[in-house]
């Protein structure tokens, strides 16, 4: 067996090696964990464990080398051409799995004592952008030990006496274990979207009644999407001059998915609303209409493909996108087909993970000319073989319920704020509970 100092002189004599022999926790592993691990491992968070200091780190040493050498942890989807494009990603360099692994090896020595420990209230209690300029609260939703719940809503009162610009959002989410996903959108003064529900309540609201819709009316006065919130998501503001529009008389709605998850608990998640004091030179929109409605999954299907696409008739700029599937799920590709032919890979998750619903937030927002095609193209897998199928022996078709399945392509889009964004759409988008064929 080599002992210490056999490794030091062994490492001098091959002098090439990147890494010292003393790789310690304090030094050098710590800043890794503090960067990219502990947003999730702490307590109250989702991970399972915390890893905050050297006595929580050092008993999962070897899990911690093996999960980061197989790109398990921390999780990140994205792959190919584009793995490495976004500006909120979460993967670690080569440099930083081959520090933790070295550690590991090295018998995974503490070295100095950290000199400051880490702070939970310190990232804990506050926005992480800062103060908000409004915050609209959950009033209290109780969340059973277990069962199946259906998505709740809930309507704010008018909130917005004149029009207001954006510039972020962000959920404080309180129970985060039990917190599958929350989305807020801005319903205009006349919109159709819910709209015989009282509001300051919480509710349940069939998805014939989700999907009633005026006649004519325009997509984004029904609704427009502020922002989504889902484990791993990191707020930050869409662009330096882009902002979300509300307009006066608009209600806020919040779409709630919770899982029990083996303790009754009581949430207040709070949405966090961030104004622009001007108006931004573009207005950012999302957009949920780059999705196969009729996917029609067979019984037992091993690699069932869907196919969605939609093309622009303005010019805008993509700033993020988020592939969403249920349980079936398996992969997914998303391009644009620019008008003069050449494609792009805008995203392409190959092992799609229904645990992680990862907005990929382009590094620099994308020019997509007006006339070009968005494609997306998923996998299902229903078959025996996957061990996330809660049923492989039925046929699956589009449903809200996780045992359901859908295929969208969520966008953020940015366009210049004197643009009318109902022009966006070369074509009316179909709209959930309409007949193919029909808009
Ligand atoms: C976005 C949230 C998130 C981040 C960031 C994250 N983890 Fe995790 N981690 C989880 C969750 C949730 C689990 C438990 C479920 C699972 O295994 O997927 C977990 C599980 C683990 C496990 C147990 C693995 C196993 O095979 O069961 C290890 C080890 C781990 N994480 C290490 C890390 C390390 C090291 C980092 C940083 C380099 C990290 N994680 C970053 C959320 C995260």
């Amino acid at each position: 067996m080599f002992g210490k100092k056999h490794n030091l002189i062994f490492l001098m004599l091959f002098g090439g090696m990147a890494l010292n022999a003393e790789v310690a926790f304090s030094t050098d592993v710590w800043p890794i964990l503090e960067r990219r691990c502990v947003t999730c491992h702490r307590p109250g968070e989702i991970a399972p464990m915390p890893l905050t200091s050297y006595a929580q780190v050092r008993p999962w040493a070897n899990a911690i080398r093996e999960a980061v050498l197989t790109r398990k942890m921390p999780p990140w989807d994205a792959a190919g051409e584009t793995a490495h494009d976004f500006r909120n990603d979460r993967s670690l360099t080569e440099t930083e799995i081959r520090i933790i692994s070295t550690w590991v090896k090295e018998g995974a020595q503490e070295g100095q004592p950290l000199k400051t420990a880490f702070q939970l209230t310190s990232v804990e209690n506050h926005w992480k952008l800062g103060k908000p300029d409004i915050v609209i609260r959950v009033p209290g939703f109780h969340v059973p030990a277990s069962g199946l719940l259906t998505y709740r809503y809930l309507i704010t009162p008018d909130l917005f006496p004149k029009d207001v610009w954006v510039r972020a959002a962000e959920f404080r989410i309180d129970q985060r274990t039990v917190v599958h996903h929350i989305n807020a959108y801005a319903r205009g003064p006349d919109s159709s979207y819910l709209a015989r529900y009282p509001k300051g309540e919480i509710v349940t609201a069939t998805i014939a009644d989700r999907g009633r819709r005026r006649e004519g009316e325009r997509v984004f006065d029904r609704r427009l999407q502020l922002i989504g919130w889902e484990p791993g998501y990191r707020p930050m503001p869409w662009l330096p001059n882009g902002a979300k529009q509300i307009r006066a008389g608009s209600d806020i709605v919040f779409e709630m998915h919770y899982s029990p998850n083996g303790k009754e608990v009581t949430d207040y998640s709070e949405l966090g609303i961030y104004l622009a004091d001007t108006a931004p030179s573009e207005r950012v929109l999302a957009i949920d209409t780059l999705r196969d409605l009729d996917l029609a999954i067979p019984a037992g299907a091993p690699d069932y493909v869907s196919r969605a696409s939609m093309t622009l008739a303005q010019p805008v700029r993509l700033v993020s996108v988020q592939p969403h599937m249920h349980r079936r799920g398996k992969g997914m590709e998303v391009r644009a087909v620019y008008p003069n032919g050449r494609t792009r890979l805008l995203v392409s998750v190959p092992k799609y993970d229904f645990n992680w619903q990862t907005t990929y937030v382009l590094r620099e927002p994308l020019l997509l000319p007006a006339g070009t095609r968005l494609e997306s193209v998923a996998h299902f897998d229903n078959s025996v073989n996957n061990p996330s199928n809660p049923d492989p022996s039925v046929p699956v078709s589009w449903g809200d319920m996780t045992t359901d399945e859908m295929h969208i392509a969520f966008l953020e889009l940015a366009m210049p704020v004197e643009a009318d964004p109902e022009k966006l759409f070369a074509a009316p988008p179909r709209m959930i509970g309409t007949p193919a064929g029909k808009n």
